[in-house]
């Protein structure tokens, strides 16, 4: 089992630790939230982010919430209104307070506090135990590759979907760590992903793991793949729709694409509770539009090391930020989740299987 090496989310008492991903990958920072607001923030201004950890601390916010304000059907209902509108595209979220609605919304008042925290460490766990199965397929998966066994199989990502980004292990990366504890050897490509650089999350986790990789910025990766320097682009995902089209960071797209021109295999890492069978195609995916002031500045440290945040452009600049885009089905081999690899198509009779 893939131990955090610091928790990306736990419980302290009645208050709710959080590694500070604003903070990365200059500085290791805990955080502490307190109170539903603490939550949604932390949420809307991406100190948590990924698409399983924005679930897993969404559940822990209806904890917090029901235990310092009341119990009653009103406040849970409000924690979960608020929680679900603090960011619209990764889906976990709204699985994770379905779960907890389905579990809380039937109990007395009584009885709601203690269960919200029990579910909430539930959903965590859960999250962990399927990051690692997603690891293993994923490490079959490699395993399987026709790769010249005298040099490392040579993976693409994009955005971070590591552990960082989840309970666990991660999706993408998961296949990652579970080979390097296997012996196999591996070596990262890993695209920046402007504007918010989630690229140097990943080179940052990878770091510490000891894992080879080359940080690139994003428009490089169409060239590398042409070249035939990637093996496989593997990426998270945020919310796949029944069809198996896929949003997760924006350039996702662009990466897909050129790995279908070159001929390289691209698949998605993804647990089921990133699946919205209610969504029937990528078109009815939300995009969430996080304003052009992110695409105007970058932060960084300064000469003096410490952290800042520069403008790039006159305040006048017209910018847009989407910050997912959808990958269509087409141009995925396969989804690799914790019930194994699926083809984009198969996804739901493989779940409905699975739960007879
Ligand atoms: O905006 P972010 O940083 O939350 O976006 C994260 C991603 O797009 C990840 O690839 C996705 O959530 C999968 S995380 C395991």
């Amino acid at each position: 089992m893939f131990v955090q090496p610091v928790p990306t989310l736990c419980r302290d008492g009645d208050s709710v630790l959080i590694l500070d991903q604003t903070a990365l990958p200059w500085r290791r920072a805990q955080c502490r939230l307190h109170t539903l607001d603490d939550v949604a923030h932390a949420i809307r201004s991406m100190q948590v982010r990924g698409a399983p950890l924005i679930g897993g601390t969404a559940a822990y916010g209806v904890a917090l919430a029901l235990s310092r304000d009341g119990a009653d059907a009103i406040r849970l209902e409000h924690a979960l209104a608020l929680l679900g509108a603090t960011r619209p595209t990764a889906v976990n979220l709204h699985w994770a307070l379905g779960r907890m609605a389905a579990v809380l919304r039937p109990l007395p008042d009584e009885e709601r506090v203690a269960a919200a925290w029990h579910e909430a460490a539930a959903i965590c766990a859960d999250d962990a135990a399927t990051c690692d199965a997603i690891g293993r397929h994923g490490l079959e998966l490699l395993l399987g590759l026709r790769v010249d066994d005298a040099r490392p199989i040579r993976i693409m990502t994009h955005c971070n979907a590591g552990w960082l980004a989840t309970l666990g292990a991660g999706t993408a990366l998961a296949p990652v760590y579970a080979a390097q504890a296997a012996g196999l050897a591996v070596d990262i490509l890993v695209s920046e992903t402007r504007p918010r650089n989630q690229g140097l999350l990943t080179a940052w986790e990878l770091r510490e793991a000891g894992i080879p990789h080359t940080l690139i910025a994003d428009n490089a990766a169409g060239l590398m793949l042409a070249r035939g320097e990637v093996d496989v682009v593997i990426t998270g995902a945020d919310r796949i729709a029944a069809n198996g089209d896929t949003a997760n960071k924006v350039g996702t797209y662009l990466k897909a694409l050129a790995a279908r021109e070159a001929g390289v295999p691209f698949y998605i890492a993804a647990p089921y509770s990133t699946l919205d069978f209610a969504c029937p195609d990528g078109d009815s995916i939300p995009i969430e539009d996080r304003g052009g002031d992110e695409v105007c500045t970058v932060f960084g440290l300064d000469t003096a090391g410490m952290p800042t945040q520069v403008r790039l452009s006159p305040p006048d600049t017209r910018a847009v930020n989407p910050a997912f885009d959808v990958t269509p089905a087409r141009l995925i081999a396969g989804i690799v989740t914790e019930l194994g690899v699926i083809a984009p198509g198969d996804l739901l009779r493989t779940y409905r299987r699975a739960r007879t």
